[in-house]
């Protein structure tokens, strides 16, 4: 599923993205620096209803916020894995608990460990089209081809 996504639309996108998002938790995005993976993510999460700023989980790799949206509520793990040099690493920070915890996460740099993903994740892929453009696609994990699946770091 492919989607032309302006600046402006941002908003938009989210309200799309959840209609779509059925019951998938976990989110792989993919995407050169600057692309856009957080200020996606800060959209998705503000219209799912966390009302706490959302922002870059760079240094501190993991973000928890709390969602509420009429009487539903509950918890998204915003994950950036780009500071993570090696699979020690990754388990110290407790990424794949968070994985596994069936609350929602987003995780940035997932390319940095495709193997934490499992066939029930969906993976988005942010391209810049032009500066306040973007190109967004979901692709089910059975359609991300094996050789994007390097030995890991
Ligand atoms: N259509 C768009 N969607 C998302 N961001 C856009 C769009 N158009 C322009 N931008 C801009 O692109 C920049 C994207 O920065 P952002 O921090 O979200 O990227 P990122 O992919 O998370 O980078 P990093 O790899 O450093 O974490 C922002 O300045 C944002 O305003
Ligand atoms: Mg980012």
């Amino acid at each position: 599923m492919t989607f032309h996504v302006p600046i402006s639309e941002v908003k938009i996108f989210a309200k799309k993205f959840w209609k779509i998002a059925g019951g998938t938790k976990v989110w792989a995005f993919h995407g050169e620096m600057g692309s856009g993976k957080t200020t996606t993510i800060a959209a998705l999460c503000k219209e799912k209803g966390v009302q706490s700023h959302v922002s870059s989980p760079t240094f501190s790799i993991i973000n928890e916020y709390e969602y509420r949206h009429g009487n539903k509520s509950g918890t998204i793990f915003h994950i950036d894995l780009y500071r993570l040099n090696n699979n020690e690493e990754i388990m110290q920070t407790g990424v794949e608990d968070c994985l596994l915890s069936n609350h929602f996460c987003f995780v940035e740099w997932s390319e940095k460990a495709l193997h934490l993903f499992d066939e029930n994740a969906m993976h988005v892929y942010i391209k810049e089209i032009d500066f306040e453009t973007r190109e967004i696609q979901i692709k089910p994990a059975s359609q991300i081809h094996a050789h994007t699946f390097p030995e890991q770091l």
